[in-house]
């Protein structure tokens, strides 16, 4: 396992959302559903577009580019035209830090 540490968890507000870069790879979202956390692949897997800045709806992001639907939790795509599920990944929270498992 290669955990990373993604951020404080006193910085993500419930359904708010935060970006892990970590170039070349693809970036990670961090996602606060009802003060637990998950991380998905940031990117949707339809066109592109950051879900860091989608609309989230309990454990859904919505992507705002062409409205694909995603959820949190499993990464599973929801809704067209997205029909690749996004890659989860397993997160901690230890001392208020959120870690990702990359
Ligand atoms: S880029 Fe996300 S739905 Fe098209």
């Amino acid at each position: 396992m290669t955990w990373i540490r993604a951020c404080e968890a006193a910085a993500v507000a419930e359904g708010e959302t935060a970006v892990v870069e970590r170039p070349p790879a693809a970036p990670v979202a961090v996602f606060n559903v009802d003060g637990d956390f998950y991380a998905t692949d940031d990117t949707c897997t339809h066109d592109r577009y950051s879900l860091a800045d989608g609309y989230i709806d309990d454990d859904v992001v919505e992507c705002p580019l062409h409205m694909a639907k995603f959820c949190i939790r499993t990464g599973k795509a929801l809704s067209l035209p997205a029909t690749t599920d996004l890659t989860p990944y397993p997160v901690k929270v230890e001392g208020g830090v959120v870690y990702v498992d990359l």
